[in-house]
C-alpha cells in the first residue's frame, strides 16, 4: 500500500463527512495547538465522574497524536494543565497528575515507533515527584527522535511564561551577558517555554468557550483560532481534518494586506 493509500484508508469516513481530499497536504499548519476542554461536561452529561471524562480525553489525545504524525504535522502541542488548575478539588488534581504519568509511560513505545520527540511547556519542577520523574524519563528517551514534536503544557500559564522569561533575561543583563538594547522579539521568544519552536499556526479549542485561558499569550499573536462546540472526548481525527480545512480556507495577512 502506498503512503497516500494508507493515509486515505486511515482517514476513510462517511461520504458526507470531511475527508482527506478536502485538505491540502502541502499547506498544513506547521504547529497545531489544542486547548482540550469539556472533559468534565462530557462525563457529567453521562452521569459519570469527571475522572472518566479525563480518561476519555486521553483516548482523543492519542487519536489526534496519531493523526498528526500521519499527516506530517511538525509540532502538536496541547494544554493539559494550567497554573490555575491547582484550584480544582485535590482528588481531581491528583487524578490528573497520575493520568499524565501513567499515560506517558504507556505511550513511550508509540513515541519511539512514531519517532515523536516530547517537550513540556510549564514549570514541571513543581509537579509531584512521580509525575516529574516520568516526564524527565520521557524527555530523555525521546530526545533523539527527529519526527513530530509533541508538547504537553503542564503547570503552564501564559503570564507565568512571560514572567519566567523576564526573570531569566534580567539575570543575563545583571551578569553583563546581555544588553537591554539586545532584547528584541526574537530574544524574548528564545526565553519562553516554546523556545526553538514555530509559533502555533492554528489553535483549536473544544467545548465552545470563546477564551484563551492564559494559554501561550505571546506566541499566538497571529495564530488562526478554531473553536468547536464538540467536547474534547468526542473530538475525532475527522474533527481535526475539519479544523485544518477551516485553517486552509483563511487568508493570513499578519497585519498586512492581501497579496
Ligand atoms: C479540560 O476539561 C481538561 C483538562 C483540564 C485536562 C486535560 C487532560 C487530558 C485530556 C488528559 C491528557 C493526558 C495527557 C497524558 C496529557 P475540563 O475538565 O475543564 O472540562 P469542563 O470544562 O467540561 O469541566
Amino acid at each position: 500500500m502506498s503512503i497516500s493509500q494508507e493515509l486515505e484508508s486511515y482517514f476513510s469516513c462517511p461520504p458526507d463527512d470531511t475527508s482527506l481530499s478536502d485538505i491540502s497536504l502541502n499547506r498544513l499548519p506547521s504547529h497545531v495547538s489544542i486547548i482540550m476542554d469539556g472533559n468534565g461536561r462530557w462525563a457529567q452529561a453521562r452521569g459519570l465522574d469527571r475522572a472518566l471524562g479525563h480518561k476519555a480525553g486521553v483516548s482523543s489525545l492519542k487519536e489526534i497524536v496519531t493523526a498528526s504524525v500521519r499527516l506530517g504535522i511538525k509540532v502538536l502541542s496541547v494544554y493539559a494543565f494550567s497554573t490555575e488548575n491547582w484550584k480544582r478539588p485535590q482528588h481531581e488534581v491528583t487524578l490528573l497528575m497520575h493520568l499524565f504519568a501513567t499515560t506517558l509511560v504507556k505511550e513511550l513505545p508509540l513515541f519511539a515507533q512514531e519517532n515523536v520527540r516530547l517537550r513540556f511547556f510549564g514549570n514541571i519542577d513543581a509537579l509531584p515527584a512521580t509525575t516529574r520523574k516520568v516526564f524527565k524519563q520521557g524527555l530523555q528517551q525521546t530526545q533523539h527522535n527527529t519526527g513530530m514534536v509533541f508538547a504537553l503544557a503542564v503547570n503552564y500559564g501564559g503570564r507565568y511564561d512571560l514572567v519566567q522569561a523576564a526573570q531569566s533575561i534580567a539575570t543575563q543583563v545583571q551578569d553583563g551577558k546581555l544588553k537591554p538594547s539586545d532584547i528584541d522579539e526574537e530574544v524574548l521568544s528564545s526565553y519562553l517555554y516554546t523556545s526553538g519552536l514555530p509559533d502555533p499556526d492554528l489553535v483549536i479549542r473544544t467545548s465552545g468557550e470563546m477564551r484563551l485561558s492564559n494559554y501561550l499569550l505571546y506566541q499566538i499573536a497571529y495564530s488562526e483560532l478554531y473553536i468547536t462546540k464538540t467536547l474534547w472526548p468526542d473530538f475525532t481525527k475527522w474533527d481535526f481534518l475539519r479544523a485544518i480545512k477551516s485553517y486552509q480556507e483563511r487568508t493570513r495577512r499578519f497585519g498586512g494586506v492581501r497579496s
